[in-house]
């Protein structure tokens, strides 16, 4: 592995240098909070900094960056933590720059539709403030009770509402951000419409925490839908559930949420939050989530029943209405659970591949077939009408892809098909610390070059978040 990377040793007068910027208390060498900072929901990885500092505005970033970049001190920024590919784990120790205090939203601006917010604020948070005004941010994570909006910005995240709405960078119009050498700039305007000069506002969308550290955020919104409808469908086939998804768009409807669930995954998680809620019996191999909404319920209700309908000819089992609000949060919970309760049961590692909608049936047997082989269970979710599939592995003695040879092979074989699929590695996750190995299936080395270029251009000593994504050369 060649990462030629920062190599300077924080010293006492660095820390000295950091609590003068941000306070005491503000910078962290206890071993409690680098063991706390050092993982986030990356598998079961662990990578303790040397130090987490908490910074309150940009001008203190910026200060922080300028000794970093000055002593070659290796910086990892991070939001909340609820990453699944490693992008805020501080694998070369130094510091771990926290966001969690910028956490303010500064400005509703409802004569625009626009929200400026800072990056620490729970994605949650800065939904439901909006709402409150009649206004919707749509990408919503599995994990926006807790992850912020700044790594939702890091990672250009989808979640649930993404088939109808889009995904983050369908939303940022422009970002205050702090480049490694500490300068500030804005990377557009808060306009809709912007061909002035290169896109930075998009490339820093998805970057990861490489180029630079966003610290002021610009999205714009639209009126909240007033209606929506819910539906959970069981197949007694995964085949089929997967062939349903792109039937419904073929058919000329537009869910604002499409989800599948195999059955291992919805007994797990039912029995982790202890419902009964959905029937989880032995002729049923998966479900499918079905919402859909807008302002006309009348609409509404046909398209649920002609989707019904259309349901029938893949062999779908009864389907349960979600009535109320009460059970519409219940079937969420389960969904948006998945992840935690399959995690925790043994099913450590976790992949985020996307394909063609209409491919998804392929990719699915092919992840079933590659379990045989390589050894171990595979159970999917996931954004099914975005072709977007979460593959939780469980293997019976690897709980790590990273850095285990063994997976490795099992994982390029996944990707190889993905892209024969003509799909690609992460749909929403990002790539991260752990994807690294697999960017070569899809990508040719041209496409890497071009990448690793432009992060020396914004971070030619590479300390902010080196060696994500890929390895410099
Ligand atoms: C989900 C997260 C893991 O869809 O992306 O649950
Ligand atoms: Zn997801």
């Amino acid at each position: 592995m060649n990462v030629p990377v920062a190599k300077g040793t924080i010293s006492t007068e660095h820390l000295q240098q950091f609590r003068s910027i941000v306070g005491d208390s503000f910078v962290l060498v206890d071993e409690e909070s680098l063991q706390r900072y050092g993982h986030d929901e990356t598998e079961q990885l662990s990578f303790p900094p040397e130090v987490v500092i908490k910074p309150r505005t940009a001008d203190e970033i910026s200060a922080i960056m300028k000794i970093c970049n000055r002593d070659l001190i290796p910086v990892t920024p991070r939001g909340a933590g609820t990453g699944l590919s490693g992008g805020a784990l501080p694998h070369l120790g130094g510091v771990l720059l926290s966001t969690e205090r910028m956490n303010q939203i500064l400005q509703i601006d409802e004569r625009n539709l626009q929200v400026t917010t800072e990056p620490g604020v729970i994605t949650e948070v800065l939904q439901n403030a909006v709402k409150e005004k009649g206004l919707f941010y749509p990408p919503d994570p599995s994990s926006r009770g807790s992850c912020f909006i700044g790594g939702n910005i890091a990672e250009n995240s989808g979640g649930p509402k993404a088939v109808k709405y889009g995904v983050v960078k369908d939303y940022v119009l422009n970002l205050e951000l702090v480049l490694p050498n500490g300068d500030i700039i804005w990377t557009g305007a808060n306009v809709l419409k912007n061909s002035t000069g290169y896109n930075l506002t998009q490339l820093v969308v998805g970057s990861e925490g490489t180029l630079g550290i966003v610290t002021k955020i610009v999205l714009r919104l639209i009126p909240f839908p007033k209606y929506d409808l819910l539906m959970l469908v069981p197949f007694a086939s995964l085949e089929k559930a997967s062939e349903a998804v792109s039937a419904i768009f073929r058919a000329g409807f537009v869910p604002s949420a499409l989800e599948l669930v195999e059955i291992d995954a919805l007994k797990i998680v039912s029995k982790m939050v202890d419902s009964s809620a959905v029937p989880v019996n032995d002729d049923i191999a998966a479900h499918l989530i079905i919402e859909v909404d807008g302002n006309n319920m009348d609409v509404l209700m046909q398209d649920m029943e002609s989707i019904a309908t259309l349901l029938n000819d893949f062999e779908a089992g009864e389907v349960f209405f979600a009535d109320d609000a009460q059970q519409k949060a219940e079937l969420w919970k389960l969904r948006r659970r998945a992840a935690e309760a399959v995690k925790a049961s043994g099913y450590t590692i976790e992949e985020d591949t996307v394909v063609p909608r209409a491919e998804l049936p392929a990719l699915i047997k092919g992840v079933k077939a590659l379990g045989k082989q390589y050894g171990f269970q595979a159970v999917c979710y996931g954004h099914a009408g975005d072709g977007n599939l979460h593959i939780r592995i469980n293997h019976p003695t690897i709980k790590n892809s990273h850095g285990n040879a063994e997976m490795t092979t099992a994982l390029r074989a996944l990707f190889e098909l993905v892209h024969e699929l003509g799909g690609t590695i992460s749909g929403e996750h990002g790539i991260g610390l752990i994807q690294k190995p697999y960017l070569s299936t899809v990508f040719r080395a041209a496409n890497l070059q071009l990448m690793q270029q432009i992060k020396k251009a914004f971070d030619p000593n590479n300390i902010l978040n080196a060696g994500k994504i890929f390895d410099l050369n």
